[in-house]
């Protein structure tokens, strides 16, 4: 029995040593993200709305699809400044998809990241105008000529990502989203949404990289799929942290998906088993990168992190 105290105490030991080494490395993307963006805004001609697009942009935040994005770069040999850059259009986008969400006529929440939502400290016009000028700030970084790539590849980015942001995509997911609430939907029909609403941005940043190594379209498709299912896994964390995890923790309030009838799989299947259902899709991404031999390390320790992160667990 003392052995068994023992090795669980060693695990512990480990998880821990294993999560600050994996917090270690995020940081690192998140401070070149933000070293990159404060330069690129500090280039451009000053404006009224640049304070609150910092706030929305800078006030925190993991920077997790910037490490997917490195993740799968590296499995290419691609060059991290340029996979960086990349990362900080889609940050950007992320950044203004919060903004909205906050929004009143959207979730409607005051907290975000620690601190008062955009809304709630600049006022509904300037959120949504800020909002507006961090995606299309996305567009104009992708199109700089800082980004040292040919025009071709240039332009087939910015199509993938202005379709992973579109009517298909974050847009047209958080449509469903709130069209869902106080709704009994369907298990495929909660998957496209959560896939539309967050899947598609993760699905950019697993396909960028290949698009920039002229990969061909076949296994374009292949990490498409395998973005969605992380982007899939990520907000089944995110609806499990809503469910149990402490606010202090998440930077933002807890307990409202339920209070707002947002349709989730927890709603549908029940805690333990949307659990169940997030550490079987680690399982089929897992399998999907087997092929890529064990350079996928670092993507499966990040899908980990992605799942286990907060302690939701009881
Ligand atoms: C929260 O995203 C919104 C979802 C898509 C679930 P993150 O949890 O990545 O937010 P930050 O950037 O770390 O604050
Ligand atoms: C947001 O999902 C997804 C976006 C694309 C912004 P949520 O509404 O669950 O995100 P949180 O919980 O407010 O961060
Ligand atoms: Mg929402
Ligand atoms: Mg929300
Ligand atoms: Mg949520």
């Amino acid at each position: 029995k003392m052995l068994r105290i023992l090795i669980k105490k060693q695990n512990k030991i480990y998880w821990k040593l294993f999560q600050k080494k994996k917090q270690k490395k995020l940081n690192k993307i998140a401070k070149d993200t933000n070293s990159f963006l404060k330069r690129f805004i500090k280039k451009q001609k000053k404006s009224e709305l640049i304070i609150p697009m910092k706030y929305g942009l800078f006030s925190g935040g993991k920077k997790i699809r910037s490490k997917i994005l490195i993740d799968i770069g590296t499995l290419f040999k691609l060059d991290y400044k340029s996979l960086i850059i990349i990362g900080s259009a889609v940050e950007c986008i992320h950044a203004y998809s919060l903004i909205h969400d906050d929004l009143p006529c959207m979730d409607n929440d005051l907290v975000r990241r620690g601190k008062a939502s955009t809304h709630v400290k600049f006022g509904e016009s300037t959120a949504v105008l800020a909002g507006n000028s961090l995606l299309t700030m996305a567009f104009e970084i992708l199109s700089n000529k800082n980004l040292n790539i040919t025009e071709k590849i240039k332009i087939n980015l910015i199509n993938k990502i202005s379709e992973s942001s579109g009517h298909l995509g974050i847009a047209g997911g958080q449509y469903l989203d709130l069209s869902f609430e106080h709704k009994r939907i369907s298990k495929k029909k909660i998957i496209d949404m959560e896939v539309k609403k967050t899947g598609k941005l993760f699905s950019f940043c697993c396909i960028a990289p290949l698009i920039l190594k002229k990969r061909n379209n076949k296994e374009i498709k292949k990490f498409e799929n395998i973005g969605a299912d992380i982007g899939l896994l990520f907000q089944v964390a995110d609806d499990l942290i809503d469910y149990r995890g402490s606010s202090l923790v998440a930077g933002k309030k807890t307990g409202k998906d339920k209070k707002k009838g947002k349709a989730t799989l927890i709603s549908l299947l029940g805690y333990k088993n949307t659990i169940k259902y997030g550490n079987k899709l680690i399982i089929k991404i897992n399998n999907k990168l087997k092929k890529y031999g064990p350079k996928t390390k670092n993507l499966s320790e990040t899908l980990d992190y992605i799942l286990n992160r907060k302690k939701w667990k009881k």
